[in-house]
């Protein structure tokens, strides 16, 4: 049986499904049982834990022959470290005290810097906590900039009529769809394959920079030549903090660009078959993206 933290969401449900549809016997863990339903109709049992709560979550776990873990965003906690450290310290008591074998580990490049990585630096953290649980084994998908975090710029481009954000437009960017993440952790965990602690870099199809994102959308809605702005801390914060983002959240996210912006934060590795993952940046945006432009669009 795998237990699957935030199962039904992008990551943990492409898990969750693939491991259903291949007959495995899977733990859907989340806050909400009605959230989970879809995933009980197929098959899956409905755990209700808390992420921050290690007696529930080894619950959870116990009887795992492996678990997939992560920590979830917390974009308006008010103190978005302290949020992590107690995610941390959940997951690793409740990972010994279920006495799990194997876990693959939602991570992200930039963990392997201890600090001015923004929200980097709590799962730096957590590979660092769960290297210290000696039965343990465990795989840390050290994942690219996700593609979704491009949604957002629908209401970015219908307000200000181009794509904006804090990088830098020319920055190369390892994005990456998160079915990929998905995809590639299911297969971790059928496998098995990893031993003692190891990190393993996923980068997405190929690296982009924001002005070729701007141009692709520009040109899959019909608006070509659309264009993307830099934005600066002092004129995004607020941007952040009205989209519901605590000040600390907005800060760190700040503190995260500029470290992706300096190159502090990068892959390690150079890009091979082993860290490429299959979605390209233009079947994303025709996907995921496009319906929902033309769907608000369409609505407004
Ligand atoms: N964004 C990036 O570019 C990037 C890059 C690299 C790594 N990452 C990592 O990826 C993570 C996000 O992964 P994801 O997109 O798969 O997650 P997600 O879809 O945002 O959320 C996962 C699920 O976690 C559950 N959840 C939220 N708070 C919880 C809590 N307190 N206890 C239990 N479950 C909780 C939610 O389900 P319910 O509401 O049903 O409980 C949610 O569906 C980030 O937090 C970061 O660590 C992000």
């Amino acid at each position: 049986m795998y237990a699957v933290a935030g199962a039904t969401g992008n990551t943990g449900s492409v898990i969750a499904e693939k491991l259903l549809a291949l007959g495995q016997r899977v733990r859907a863990i989340g806050r909400d049982a009605t959230r989970l339903r879809s995933l009980v109709q197929k098959g899956a049992e409905a755990v209700v834990a808390d992420v921050t709560d290690a007696a529930s979550l080894t619950k959870a776990f116990t009887g795992a022959t492996a678990v997939y873990a992560l920590i979830p965003p917390s974009m308006a906690a008010p103190d978005v470290r302290a949020y992590q450290e107690r995610v941390n310290d959940a997951l690793a008591a409740a990972l010994k005290n279920a006495g799990v074998e194997y876990a693959v580990i939602l991570s992200s490049i930039g963990a392997d810097k201890p600090d001015k990585t923004g929200p980097v630096v709590g799962l730096h953290n957590l590979e660092q906590k769960l290297r210290g649980i000696a039965s343990l084994q465990a795989l840390y998908l050290r994942a690219g900039y996700f593609m979704e975090n491009l949604l957002p710029q629908i209401g970015v481009i219908q307000n200000l009529g181009v794509v904006g954000g804090p990088l830098r437009g020319d920055l190369k960017i390892a994005m990456i769809a998160t079915r990929d993440i998905g995809a590639a952790a299911a297969e971790a965990l059928l496998k098995l394959d990893f031993h003692g602690q190891q990190p393993r870099e996923l980068l997405g199809q190929r690296d982009v920079t924001y002005q070729e994102v701007a141009s692709i959308i520009g040109n899959a809605i019909g608006k070509p030549g659309l264009s993307y702005m830099q934005f600066g801390p002092a004129q995004l914060k607020p941007a952040l903090l009205q989209m519901g983002m605590s000040p600390s959240m907005a800060d760190l996210l700040l503190e995260m660009s500029e470290a992706l912006n300096s190159g502090y934060m990068a892959a390690l590795e150079p890009r091979s078959a082993h860290n490429t993952t299959p979605t390209s940046i233009e079947s994303f945006l025709a996907g995921e993206f496009v319906p929902r432009f033309t769907g608000k669009a369409a609505g407004a």
